[in-house]
């Protein structure tokens, strides 16, 4: 076996080198990789740019991928795979206040929903010149760090994560009267209990949940307020400068992530997506 691993930072991650990924990997490579993917919390694998087919054979390595609501985005033949094409085509697509755009918004996918995707996978097929970096901070990292009586209080509380919060500087896009009835709101305790490796992670999204159970709007901003300013310091952050070709695969479960926005307009950012079920079969 050819592949290695080196990590990325101190916070997070791992580069993962050596392999031809267009190709069927035998099973002790597949093993390494799913290793290293919880060790690391996130990996980047260093490829060429692979078809939607391609990604979805290295995707089966991590878990069940699962399509996306938003069908437009589809890949027809691989309908699992998205293409997201994140171009500013014009001026006005570019936020003016990144501060206001959800892209830029600290969060762990689809945290809203009763079973949020244990993993997530972009693969980069254009990118810009400069900006555009894909942001990530280790949340149990974040909770490590906790002095003892503050993780049991945090253990001991729920959050209401909603479609949208008031707490979130944007709107997100509005839902027809199906999605709203299949999009309730759902509670995740707010510690949570990885399902595979037992380690802790504080589990929260800045644009998705909206308040701490049994609290006040007041306290419960206070608390929320508290974390978030907490799990995205400097210490537990990894910034990825994409390369055509890579592949990041990350754990929701123990990561947040965020965009920088900041690209220049007219240059092509197009990414394949794929999201990964939390139970593996
Ligand atoms: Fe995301």
């Amino acid at each position: 076996m050819n592949l290695n691993v080196t990590p990325l930072s101190d916070a997070l991650g791992g580069e993962i080198t050596g392999g031809n990924f267009s190709k069927n990997l035998n099973n002790n490579e597949k093993e390494f990789l799913y290793n290293c993917f919880l060790k690391y919390h996130l990996l980047c694998i260093r490829s060429s740019k692979l078809s939607s087919k391609e990604l979805y054979k290295l995707a089966i390595i991590f878990g069940t991928p699962f399509t996306e609501v938003t069908r437009n985005h589809w890949d027809l033949e691989v309908p699992e795979i998205s293409i997201l094409n994140s171009t500013y085509v014009n001026l006005s697509d570019k936020p003016k206040n990144p501060k206001l755009n959800r892209r830029n918004g600290w969060h762990t996918d689809h945290s809203f929903k009763k079973d949020p995707p244990k993993a997530t996978i972009l693969h980069a097929h254009e990118i810009p010149s400069y900006g555009g970096h894909t942001r990530f901070c280790n949340t149990n990292k974040a909770y490590d760090d906790l002095p003892k009586n503050k993780k049991e209080f945090l253990n001991s509380l729920s959050a209401v994560h909603c479609y949208d919060t008031q707490r979130a500087p944007a709107r997100p896009v509005e839902r027809t009267a199906y999605e709203i009835k299949e999009t309730p709101d759902v509670v995740h305790p707010l510690i949570l209990n990885h399902d595979e490796t037992n380690i802790k992670s504080i589990y929260f999204n800045a644009n998705r949940t909206d308040r701490i159970v049994g609290y006040d709007r007041k306290k419960s901003d206070e608390i929320l307020d508290e974390i978030d300013n907490h799990v995205t310091q400097n210490k537990y952050r990894y910034d990825h400068k994409w390369n055509i070709g890579d592949i990041i695969i990350w754990d929701n479960r123990c990561l947040i992530h965020s965009v920088n926005v900041d690209y220049p307009i007219k240059e092509p950012r197009i990414h394949l997506r794929t999201l990964i079920k939390r139970n593996k079969n």
